[in-house]
């Protein structure tokens, strides 16, 4: 690969880690969190620094940045107060109404309504779902754990229930043409899926 340039984390600005990490870690899978204040506000933002943690039982995480002046984001705020919030996969037919989900808005005014997106209730808990998302997981909150001097949150959720749409459903599995994903890869950049590459390997039966 030639020459590379060397970065010690210690030394460089926390926008330039940023940069190597979001332009590494590619592509993220986009989905919304969805959560309600103590007020009955409810709220949607995305999320990329979204993975699974746990099949039994099934957690999920998400790394929650505080804002620039150190405040916690809405969503960290309600899943920490109400005990719980949903996590709805965004497909590509939502993927413009998704980013300007990310535009803050003043606390009190639901972006629900601001961008458009219809809200639906659970089953299990009070955090409402985005109804035009292809899959929405219920979880309750698990744990917040603050990461390094910062206190960086990261949001650990159990899911509680599912909710696939038979729209993206092939037998038992979710099929990825119907189901569109978005990944975020780095800058203003989004992405579809582009060709697939399939080849089986030992340990790895197919589930
Ligand atoms: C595609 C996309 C992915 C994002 N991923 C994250 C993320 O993983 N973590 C994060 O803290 N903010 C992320 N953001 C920014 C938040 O969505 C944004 O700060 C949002 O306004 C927070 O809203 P809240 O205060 O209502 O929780 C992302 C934004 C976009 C457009």
């Amino acid at each position: 690969m030639g020459n590379f340039k060397e970065f010690d984390p210690s030394q460089i600005e926390r926008r330039e880690i940023y940069r190597i990490l979001t332009g590494s870690i590619v592509p993220r899978p986009i989905g919304w969190a969805s959560t309600i204040s103590k007020d009955g506000i409810s709220n949607i933002a995305p999320f990329s620094f979204f993975t699974c943690v746990c099949v039994a039982p099934p957690m999920i995480s998400l790394t929650i940045a505080r804002n620039p002046d150190g405040s916690k984001k809405h969503t960290l705020i309600n899943a920490e107060e109400t005990g719980d919030f949903c996590f709805n996969l965004v497909s590509e037919n939502l993927w413009e109404k998704m980013v300007d989900t990310a535009n803050g808005y003043e606390e009190g005014i639901s972006e629900f309504s601001e961008v458009g997106i219809e809200s639906i209730p659970s089953i299990k808990v009070d955090s409402p779902r985005v109804k035009q998302s292809p899959i929405h997981f219920e979880c309750k909150t698990h744990k917040v754990i603050e990461l390094g001097p910062n206190k960086h949150p990261l949001l650990i959720g159990e899911v509680v229930y599912f909710h696939v749409s038979e729209e993206v459903l092939k037998g038992k599995y979710i099929d990825m043409e119907k189901l569109k994903p978005v990944g975020r890869l780095n800058g203003f950049l989004q992405c579809s899926l582009g060709e697939f590459l399939e080849r089986s390997f030992q340990d790895g039966q197919k589930r």
